[in-house]
């Protein structure tokens, strides 16, 4: 094993750009992932655990266990995301030979501090889900703080939105559980959408994934399928974006790959009561608050090489056997 991989728990609401990103994630020799957790989001828990599971059996990475964690908001009902995701949560893409592997006993926010506490080292979080886990986590076991390296997280917005015109998903499906994280104390990286959105596959890049014939590529192109005709009906993405945005491979290629990226430190909050704004990232990206360099709650990733990303992604993908 290398020696200088990147130890980190995934915590996910597997979800189309969730599984494309276990394409890079888990074949990845940057990272050591040592536990993976799911959340009510894109779908029900139980359907993100299914589809997780899945994705754990079909990348041949058993060995890694699975905790299932909360089934809705902290303070809310649970809004999933099944006019993008469908109602499986992964399109119309059915497992041929769903897998026997079984979530571990704990809840996720009980599984995610027995690893950061028995863990040598510090651990990151790649948060790619609605940070309802995440809370629990830090509300449940405060001195496990100093054990996560960052958390790197999907969602948040300076300029853009989804799917209002001011909040992403992942932050308006639970916002006082964003709040709560982002002003925690622990080291946040937020891969926002205004970058995420440049992370985007070409139709000739969708059609390059149909041609490798391997059953997780195969599995990527029918849910690219899928994605680039519901994205179209519910966000005006063709009219928005250069492509097929997939947000989460984005925030997991900062953990593989963070040469990739560049950063800025901004203050950020989280509006929780606004009937147009809830769920929106307010970030003082002109500083106007005055807050010093320690003030500063979030690193904001405002930048991607998209191309060096997607070359990692398609050897990831080729890497892959029948
Ligand atoms: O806004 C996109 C984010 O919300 C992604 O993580 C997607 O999977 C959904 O969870
Ligand atoms: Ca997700």
């Amino acid at each position: 094993m290398r020696e200088d991989k990147v130890k980190v728990i995934i915590d996910c609401d597997t979800g189309i750009d969730d599984m494309i990103s276990f394409a890079l994630s888990l074949a990845s020799d940057k990272l050591d992932v040592i536990g993976v957790t799911t959340v009510a989001g894109n779908q029900s828990v139980d359907k993100t655990t299914f589809n997780t599971l899945n994705a754990l059996e079909i990348m041949g990475r058993t060995e890694i266990p699975l905790a299932q964690g909360e089934s809705h908001p902290l303070e809310r009902p649970l809004e999933d995301a099944g006019y993008i995701h469908g109602e499986t949560g992964l399109g119309t893409y059915c497992f041929e030979q769903p897998t026997e592997k079984k979530p571990v006993e704990e809840k996720a926010s009980d599984f995610i501090y027995k690893k950061l506490m028995e863990s040598d080292e510090k651990v990151a979080i790649m948060a790619l889900a609605p940070l309802t886990n995440i809370a629990k986590l830090l509300m449940e076991h405060e001195d496990c703080k100093g054990k996560i390296d960052k958390i790197v997280f999907m969602g948040g917005s300076i300029r853009t939105g989804n799917p209002t015109p001011v909040s992403t998903f992942n932050v308006l499906a639970d916002p006082e559980a964003a709040r709560l994280v982002m002003q925690s104390g622990v080291p946040f990286y937020m891969c926002p959408l205004d970058t995420t959105k440049e992370l985007y596959f070409t139709d000739e890049d969708i059609e390059e994934i149909g041609k490798i014939k391997n059953p997780v590529a195969q599995m990527n192109y029918q849910l690219c399928s899928f994605y680039n005709a519901t994205v179209n009906e519910s966000n005006n993405a063709k009219a928005r974006f250069k492509g097929l945005c997939v947000h989460d491979l984005c925030t997991a290629a900062y953990l593989t790959n963070p040469e990739c990226f560049t950063g800025v430190k901004y203050y950020a909050d989280v509006e929780t009561q606004g009937e147009l704004t809830t769920g929106m990232t307010v970030i003082d990206y002109e500083n106007i608050m005055q807050k010093t360099e320690e003030e500063r709650n979030i690193v904001y990733l405002d930048s991607v090489n998209r191309e060096r990303i997607m070359e990692e992604y398609f050897r990831a993908l080729r890497s892959y056997t029948k």
